[in-house]
């Protein structure tokens, strides 16, 4: 069992009811489009901090909020610090439901001793008031307790006279290359905001976003597929278990709870008691695992995302999402590498219809067709590489002297793909509620739901 899971909170979505038509959805209100002349939509353009540009469209009355979020915070500095903006009026949330989701990062056999030091919790700064959002930006805090015993490596003022500097990089870090591109003589400076101590911050904001679209009934979850060598191979069984608890009212995020209960958030005890082998023996020899794991969305209506332009694609965007996270370097959606080795006939999911409902009995495509959601589960698995710290370390150069030397090794993790899945989980969250929001936005929880439940098309 993962430690720490705490299904007492009020805020976990594990107690959703029994289906996903059980959101109600009685606000009633008007249109967005409808009491707004053609020519005063005017199209804008937003820069988000994730390169990817979202075109909006606003009106004089109200501009369709948009979600975007920044984070700040050394791995070894005070703490972290978010903001994110966009988020709607009226939307309930509490630092126990953000805790909730810090706790499932934090978790995972194989994590270093750094986590054994912090029990990440966040303090909700602004934007929340009584429970509940109140359209402006939410401020967000996590102390590093680390940090006490980094206050003079650390300090903000005075000199760095003293302070031993790090002049040995770690191959496949951030190390070398942020020493070059910044034109610092201390690693430390590029080891400490390139850590992934950072992603706490991010899966903080993005829960926000997260509670946001489990309002509508859009849920995430995910599961780790393979560690090392110890794959999941029986893949039949793994997704009849997957349709079976996507059918609860929490869709997706039944999946995660069900990969919560292994400590490498496997659906598959074989191949959980592999992996746990797998990295008992990498931590023996002084190395380090890496493994693929999957995300899946439920309840997302059909039209989220474009293919008009390039940059309005969803596959595309939730790919960057991904690929954001340290380490990870490979994503795929649905099917998408081992399609590429078939006959189209057997890679296409063809129509059929089911009480004149329009179906699918298959979904390799991963729910996205020409950039847009097409109402079947959303898969992406995403591939993170072994973490580069090693026990045993590779050589490396001192920059100082140029002598070829052994890496330096700090307090590390051997094995973080079951953190990584739960990352996974938050930052795709903000790019499908953008998705959503361009479609069904307004300024308050309220508003979205009668517009979601006027727009949302039928098939
Ligand atoms: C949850 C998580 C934990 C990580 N822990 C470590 C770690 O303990 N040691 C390490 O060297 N890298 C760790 N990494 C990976 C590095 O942060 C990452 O390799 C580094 O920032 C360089 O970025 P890149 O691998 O994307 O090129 C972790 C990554 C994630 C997602």
């Amino acid at each position: 069992m993962l430690k720490g899971r705490t299904k007492e909170l009020d805020s976990s979505p594990s107690k959703c009811r029994s289906n996903h038509n059980n959101y109600p959805l009685q606000q009633q209100g008007t249109s967005w489009k409808e009491d707004v002349p053609f020519f005063v939509q005017a199209i804008r353009v937003i820069e988000t901090p994730v390169i990817f540009r979202l075109i909006v469209k606003h009106t004089t009355k109200e501009a369709s909020a948009l979600i975007r979020y920044l984070t700040s915070g050394e791995s070894h500095g005070k703490g972290l610090i978010g903001i994110i903006e966009g988020i709607p009026a009226g939307l309930n949330i509490s630092a126990d439901y953000v805790n909730h989701q810090l706790r499932r990062r934090q978790q995972g056999y194989g994590r270093g001793g750094r986590m054994r030091i912090e029990s990440d919790q966040v303090e909700i700064l602004s934007g929340v008031r009584f429970g509940k959002t109140i359209g402006s930006p939410v401020a967000l805090m996590i102390r590093n307790k680390d940090s006490q015993n980094w206050l003079e490596k650390m300090a903000v003022d005075g000199d760095d006279s003293g302070i031993e500097k790090v002049t040995i990089p770690r191959p496949g870090h951030a190390d070398y290359v942020g020493y070059v591109k910044y034109g610092f003589d201390d690693v430390r400076n590029a080891i400490e905001r390139a850590s992934a101590r950072e992603t706490a911050m991010r899966v903080a904001c993005c829960t926000i976003v997260r509670k946001l679209l489990e309002e509508f009934g859009i849920f995430v979850g995910s599961h780790v597929l393979s560690i090392g060598n110890a794959l999941t191979k029986d893949r039949i069984k793994v997704d009849r278990a997957i349709s079976r608890f996507t059918r609860a009212s929490c869709g997706a995020y039944k999946v995660a709870e069900k990969a919560d209960e292994s400590q490498v958030r496997m659906l598959d005890k074989t191949t959980e008691e592999k992996a746990i082998a797998e990295i008992r023996k990498s931590k023996k020899l002084g190395d380090t695992l890496g493994g693929i794991f999957e995300v899946l969305v439920t309840g997302v209506p059909i039209g989220l995302g474009s293919y008009v332009q390039y940059d309005r694609k969803l596959d595309g965007q939730l790919a960057q999402a991904l690929m954001s996270i340290h380490a990870v370097k490979g994503v795929e959606i649905g099917d998408g590498f081992a399609n590429a080795q078939k006959f189209g006939s057997y890679v296409h999911d063809a129509f059929s219809v089911k009480n004149t409902v329009i179906a699918r009995k298959t979904n390799r495509a991963g729910g996205l067709e020409g950039g847009i959601t097409n109402g079947q589960t959303i898969i992406l698995h995403a591939a993170m590489k072994p973490i580069s710290t090693l026990a045993h370390p590779l050589k490396s150069v001192d920059l100082k002297t140029k002598k070829v030397v052994d890496a330096r090794y700090e307090r590390s993790d051997v094995c973080a793909v079951p953190a990584c899945s739960v990352i996974g989980e938050a930052v795709i969250a903000p790019v499908v509620a953008n998705a959503f929001l361009e479609k069904f936005g307004g300024d308050s929880v309220q508003e979205i739901r009668s517009r979601y439940k006027k727009k949302k098309p039928k098939y």
